[in-house]
């Protein structure tokens, strides 16, 4: 049976695995991304693959990327949040690998790891949001990924949600992940305790003192130990969240909306939220079958067995 090798190059860190069929991971490792430099990345991610295919027959290798991917899944058009501006990714990694080489959307790759062996599995209509550095999302309608006609289809972070809002990494303002990701979450949570000492003590002293110290797995934490002020944190961004998905589903009408990405790992505090506003911004909510939202099966996992699963077919 052939086993591929699946990478995910995400905003702060580069994961690889190598996957057999069944979606099994073999073997993974992950290195600390150097997130701005494009070649450093490409060195990165050659010296990921190299190490595992030194220990595993690979035959190919899917990378899950973090930006825009073109419609011959080899370069990436453009990243909001990493500076690949018309990077010939594939070609690039193949000449460091000698390996052929898949480039999907990080998202795309998740929502099709989570559809094929994880929470999407019992389902053929499924939207993936991955809540991270930005906000991630993989289209899946019936059984079939949806790419679109240039390759960039499922870019749901850059939807408009706020007229003249914040300024987005695309270029545009008032974009879905500038208020619904890990890093609006991090930017939100440090105003809030920078203005509010008092109610914030507890997650300050987590962080040393510092608002700029707060990060996202320390709200987590904090918020799983029961604090009011982390679980708030989580519950506002979980509302911009549900938002954005109501409006999506009156597009997609998926059968399963699976959040993963970094936060996703705050489990019911974040999805209890989501949940919550989703049923109530849902059109024509009470008269159509709702949509159920699911924490993603593979955690962070999703995107390495869905691009290696990619590389295969
Ligand atoms: C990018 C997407 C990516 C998402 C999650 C967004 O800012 O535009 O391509 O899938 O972040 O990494
Ligand atoms: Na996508
Ligand atoms: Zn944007």
């Amino acid at each position: 049976p052939q086993v591929t090798c699946g990478i995910d190059i995400g905003g702060t860190k580069i994961a690889g695995a190598v996957v057999d069929g069944a979606g099994v991971v073999l073997e993974e490792a992950r290195v600390v991304s150097p997130a701005t430099d494009p070649e450093a990345i490409e060195t990165a991610v050659a010296a990921l693959v190299v190490g595992l295919a030194g220990r595993h027959p690979v035959s190919a290798v899917g990378v899950g990327a973090a930006g825009y991917v073109d419609a011959s899944r080899a370069n990436v058009l453009f990243a909001p949040n990493i500076a690949w501006r018309d990077e010939p990714l594939a070609s690039e990694l193949t000449r460091l690998t000698g390996l052929p080489v898949v480039i999907e959307n990080d998202a795309n790759a998740a929502a099709w790891g989570e559809f094929r062996h994880g929470a999407g599995r019992d389902v053929d209509d499924q939207l993936m949001v991955t809540v991270g550095t930005g906000i991630g999302g993989g289209v899946i309608v019936g059984g079939r990924l949806v790419r679109g006609a240039f390759g960039v289809a499922g870019e749901i972070g850059h939807l408009g949600l706020v007229p003249e809002g914040r300024q987005c990494g695309c270029g545009n303002r008032g974009c879905f992940e500038q208020y619904g990701s890990g890093s609006a979450l991090v930017r939100g949570t440090r105003e809030a305790a920078a203005g509010s000492s008092l109610l914030a003590r507890d997650l300050l002293e987590r962080a040393g003192g510092d608002p700029m110290a707060i990060t996202g797995p320390l709200v987590t934490e904090a918020a799983r130990d029961g604090d009011r002020f982390a679980i708030e944190q989580l519950r506002e961004l979980g509302q911009w969240i549900g938002y954005g998905v109501a409006s999506l589903t009156a597009v997609l009408d998926p059968a399963v909306i699976v959040i993963g990405g970094g936060v996703s790992e705050a489990g019911d505090l974040l999805l209890d939220p989501i949940r919550e506003t989703f049923a109530r911004q849902l059109p024509g909510r009470g008269y159509r079958p709702q949509a159920e939202i699911r924490g993603a099966i593979l955690g962070n996992r999703a995107g390495v067995i869905g691009a290696a699963d990619l590389a295969r077919t």
